[in-house]
């Protein structure tokens, strides 16, 4: 029904070198050893080009991190959406919690940045989360929902990621009951903005702390469609065991 997809968010990690490296590895483990969901990685924005390269013909497809709302102009140091679908690019990860905490990106933001995504041909990877007080609270259901409501274009396709921010670099994934109940809870506020059949094909990653040891169970939950992986992504082999656990 809906394929598994992995992907590796790399985040501010990686020059030419070992980025290439990594890459290699990449496709040296998936020229030996075959996995059934797909694979997305997106490096620093430096990388794109040189491993778009090296991806070719592969079947790892290549992401960007973030993208401006914007397709040209004045914005200093900013990256268009379609400079990435230029390279190669078929994602693009927009609204990650490190973007909305460290940018200020609002819920408005990341929708437009979806939007410019999807005008240049690619997918955004949507992301979503509470923080641990909002968890503490009782809100994390409310603020997901919000955050859906508010940065989910009313159209065009989209990846949605489940990323609880206490999660997020900790070593302490969610459970898998409060990832089964969350997940859960996307699709149903995803059917209430999108409509059914839509809700039923939208893929859900997870994300935070997602490692070979936790990714079997958290994978064969019912609304998970595949992970979204920091830290073990920048390991070539332990980014290829939790493809191998879908
Ligand atoms: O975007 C994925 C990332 O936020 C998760 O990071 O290191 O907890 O797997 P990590």
């Amino acid at each position: 029904m809906r394929r598994k997809l992995i992907a590796g968010n790399w985040k501010m990690n990686g020059l030419l070198a070992e980025g290439t490296a990594l890459a290699e590895a990449l496709v040296n483990l998936q020229a030996s050893n075959s996995v059934n969901c797909d694979l997305l990685i997106a490096p620093p924005a430096t990388l794109i080009s040189p491993l778009a390269t090296l991806l070719s013909g592969s079947g790892i497809a290549l992401g960007g991190q973030d993208c401006h709302c914007e397709p040209k102009g004045a914005h200093t140091g900013d990256i268009s959406a379609a400079m990435l679908a230029d390279l190669g690019c078929r994602f693009v990860i927009v609204g990650h919690s490190e973007r909305r905490n460290d940018h200020a990106e609002s819920n408005t933001v990341i929708r437009q940045k979806a939007r410019a995504a999807q005008a240049a041909g690619m997918t955004p990877v949507i992301c979503v989360g509470e923080s641990l007080e909002e968890r503490e609270a009782g809100q994390a259901e409310a603020c997901v929902a919000d955050q859906i409501r508010g940065s989910l274009p009313d159209d065009g396709e989209a990846v949605l990621a489940y990323e609880p921010v206490w999660a997020i670099g900790t070593g302490r994934s969610a459970t898998p009951e409060d990832v089964a109940r969350m997940h859960e809870a996307i699709r149903k506020v995803t059917g209430e903005v999108r409509g059914a059949d839509y809700a039923a094909r939208c893929r859900i990653l997870y994300g935070g702390s997602v490692k070979p040891a936790n990714a079997g169970e958290l994978l064969q939950l019912l609304d998970v469609d595949g992970a979204l992986v920091g830290g073990a992504s920048l390991v070539a082999e332990d980014f290829w065991a939790i493809a191998q656990a879908c």
